[in-house]
């Protein structure tokens, strides 16, 4: 049996989408071997009704690979990207039941009220609008329960799709993709840890006036359960139609909120939907959702930078000693000169030092193009590229900031502003200040 044989028969044992993934699989199998060539729209459509049966985590996960150059087709973005990622709403019985697990049989003293629907969804659970004993509102963040067991469920059919893709193309080697996804799901699962990385954000921000990362409520909070102060905002989107001084506003407040704890302290937040955010009237930020940050080695950090000056001086061997730092490791002549396609695009708006948008807004997803591009030619080469882990956060922070300027259609010196944020870097202070912050926050 080949390989593909063998992955088809692996699919079909798990019961609940075997048709489905297996029918995925079969239909780009046979486009690859039988030259059948596949209606994308149709295949596109099948492979999220296979997707839409998995529960929360996966479909964070689908977001996310839509918004990494090269992991999916193209064509598969754009219909990601419209995936909700969040859980069914559990009801009443359910949430007194989890209550109690996670705060006693006592927990309705600590209310004053707690709304028996849910007022928002989380990924892995749902969020309660609750008043607390003091009588302040708070989000009460409560977790499903057994999603630890539907995490690894999810990942593994996430394994199996990534195959049956390989087998289709094998051009971006994506093992360490779903590495780094695996790792930041299961951290997703642990509530205390992401209420330590939200008082480390606290800290992180503290200086910046126009971005607010909420309190946690500790004495509220276990594994399963994080409350958090409630605070109001809207939706970014809502401001696509503002004046352009208030979109530039919220353009830089955002760029502020996750680029400062990046290079000051080699952190970034690595969720940047735009329900994680919201904008209060004063157009300062809300920060939200603390459960997929991602801390990086402030060599990689450094290297970003490095490469940053590279494009700009056009250096070329500090490039490739850059690509070398983020893992990407011996390169040859034609894979630099890809990688830097694919740099030029992501580095170019702080490149040029003019007022202007990110982008123009009727592109279609945010970088697929370029992604295209980028994968049609390593495709010729045929030489399997391994995306390095750090990359995976990274690129998807700059493609979803990048995007909502997008919509925005903010204009900022992305410049200026960028190099004013850099002014100064070092990796040895960004060194020293994660060997000093992150062991108070139980962090390492
Ligand atoms: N402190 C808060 N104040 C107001 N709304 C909140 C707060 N925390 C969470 N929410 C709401 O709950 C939703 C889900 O919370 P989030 O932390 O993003 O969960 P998940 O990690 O599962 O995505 C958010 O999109 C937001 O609408
Ligand atoms: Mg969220």
């Amino acid at each position: 049996m080949d390989d593909t044989s063998k992955i088809i028969k692996k699919a079909g044992r798990y019961a609940s989408m075997s048709t489905s993934v297996a029918g995925v699989a079969l239909q780009l199998v046979g486009e690859k071997f039988l030259g059948v060539s596949i209606d994308r729209d149709a295949h596109s459509a099948n492979l999220m009704a296979v997707l839409g049966k998995f529960k929360g985590p996966i479909m964070k996960v689908a977001q996310i690979l839509a918004t990494i150059p090269n992991a999916l087709p193209p064509e598969y973005a754009k219909a990601f990207q419209e995936l909700q990622a969040n859980a069914p709403a559990m009801g009443w019985p359910f949430v007194r039941r989890r209550m109690k697990a996670e705060l006693g049989v006592d927990w309705q003293s600590n209310f004053i009220e707690f709304p028996k629907n849910a007022t928002a969804a989380a990924s892995l659970g749902q969020v309660h609008k609750a008043q607390d004993s003091d009588g302040n509102w708070v989000a009460c963040k409560l977790q499903y329960p057994d999603m630890m067991s539907a995490v690894e469920a999810d990942l593994n059919q996430l394994k199996l799709l990534l195959k049956i893709y390989k087998q289709y193309d094998d051009s971006v080697v994506m093992e360490n993709v779903h590495a780094e996804l695996a790792d930041r799901l299961h951290e997703e699962l642990d509530y205390r840890r992401e209420a330590n990385v939200q008082k480390l954000y606290a800290q992180l921000l503290k200086d910046e006036a126009h971005v607010h990362v909420p309190n946690v409520v500790g004495t509220l909070s276990t594994d399963r359960l994080l409350t958090t102060e409630w605070v109001d905002g809207c939706g970014v989107l809502e401001f696509e139609k503002a004046p352009l001084e208030d979109r530039n506003k919220i353009a830089l407040n955002l760029f502020k909120a996750w680029y400062v704890p990046l290079y000051k302290t080699g952190i970034i937040h690595g969720d940047p939907h735009p329900g994680n955010y919201t904008v209060r009237d004063d157009l300062s930020i809300n920060l939200l959702d603390f459960g997929c940050v991602r801390i990086f080695n402030p060599d990689f950090v450094g290297a970003s930078i490095d490469l940053y000056n590279a494009l700009k001086n056009k250096d070329e061997e500090l490039a490739v000693q850059s690509y070398k730092t983020w893992g990407f490791g011996d390169l040859n002549r034609e894979t630099i000169e890809i990688l830097n396609v694919w740099a030029g695009f992501l580095y170019g708006p702080i490149l040029d030092d003019n007022i202007r948008t990110i982008g123009s807004s009727d592109e279609g997803v945010y970088g697929q193009e370029t992604a295209r591009e980028v994968h049609k030619k390593l495709r010729e080469l045929r030489a399997g590229l391994p995306i390095p882990r750090e990359f995976v956060f990274m690129d998807r922070a700059a493609l979803g900031i990048g995007s909502i300027c997008i919509r925005l259609q903010s204009e900022v010196n992305w410049y200026r502003l960028f190099n004013e944020m850099i002014e100064g870097f070092d990796v040895d202070d960004v060194r020293a200040r994660q060997n000093e912050i992150l062991p108070k926050y139980d962090l390492v």
